[in-house]
């Protein structure tokens, strides 16, 4: 699927990083690389490069990956940058590289986890993730919790807001459900740009999944959920689910998808 135009636009992606500046929901992802003495990750969906980025000023090998070109030409643009090695695709790009990548710790920040709707493509991402671990190594990703239903607060009401940005000016913003076909969510985010009244649309489609399903599809590509955490600066809204390819363990085959 192409990439959503917030992540890909030459207007938006540059902007992703000044309107959500708060970044507090990376530190528990640092705190884990640190906890688990991670010395190499891997960044499924790196986005703008944000986490990639801090992670390499610290001395850690980074790959960071992402489907979306524009988000990317924006993450290797930033100071730093060139410590990241930046790998356009989505998780099946990893298969092609050489040498194979084996790091200590995968990450999917930002629920990048919810933008890979389809089942045979999660299926194909959560065991490339498995692939690139070493034996020993985790991958941690953060979902919505589907009995948060999020999808309820994205109204034009709730969440209509007025960004200046430095350099680009006033932009208003809001996002609106289109489509609740759970466990899909399709939105449109709207973006009005005061300078020259410029009006862009990013259609995304997310997919909610419980924690059962998540552990169950974790455990088909090889990886056993190690703990389900909070995130901290969301409370009671976020999966955030450690797994681990333990030393020595085969992945099972890939599972045969039924249409759920
Ligand atoms: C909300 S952004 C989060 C970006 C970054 N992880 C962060 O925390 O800022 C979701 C990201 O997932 C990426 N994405 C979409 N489909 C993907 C896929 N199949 N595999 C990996 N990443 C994907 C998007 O391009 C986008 O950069």
């Amino acid at each position: 699927m192409a990439p959503d135009a917030h992540f890909e636009h030459p207007r938006l992606a540059p902007i992703y990083d000044a309107l959500d500046p708060d970044r507090s929901d990376l530190l528990p992802y640092l705190a884990l690389a640190e906890e688990l003495g991670a010395r190499s990750v891997l960044d499924i969906g790196c986005g703008t490069g944000v986490l990639a980025l801090q992670l390499a000023a610290r001395g850690t090998a980074v790959m960071g990956l992402d489907p979306a070109g524009g988000s990317l030409a924006v993450a290797r643009a930033k100071p730093g940058a060139d410590a990241v090695r930046w790998v356009h695709g989505d998780a099946s790009a990893l298969a092609a590289l050489d040498p194979p990548v084996a790091v200590d710790l995968a990450v999917m920040t930002g629920n990048a986890a919810q933008a890979v709707t389809d089942d045979d493509a999660w299926a194909t991402t959560l065991r490339a993730a498995h692939d690139a671990l070493r034996p020993g190594g985790h991958l941690v990703l953060e979902t919505r919790d589907p009995s948060a239903r999020a999808w309820e607060g994205w109204t034009e009401a709730a969440t209509r807001r007025t960004e200046h940005l430095p350099g680009v000016g006033a932009v208003e913003t809001w996002v609106q459900v289109t489509r609740l076909a759970l466990p899909l969510v399709a939105s449109t985010t709207s973006f009005v740009f005061a300078s020259d009244g410029a009006v862009l649309e990013s259609h995304s489609l997310l997919r909610f999944r419980s924690r059962e399903e998540v552990t169950r599809d974790l455990a088909h590509a090889g990886l056993d959920v190690v703990d389900v955490r909070d995130a901290p600066d969301r409370p009671g809204l976020e999966l955030v689910v450690l797994s681990g390819r333990w030393p020595g363990a085969a992945a099972a085959a890939p599972p045969r998808t039924t249409g759920r």
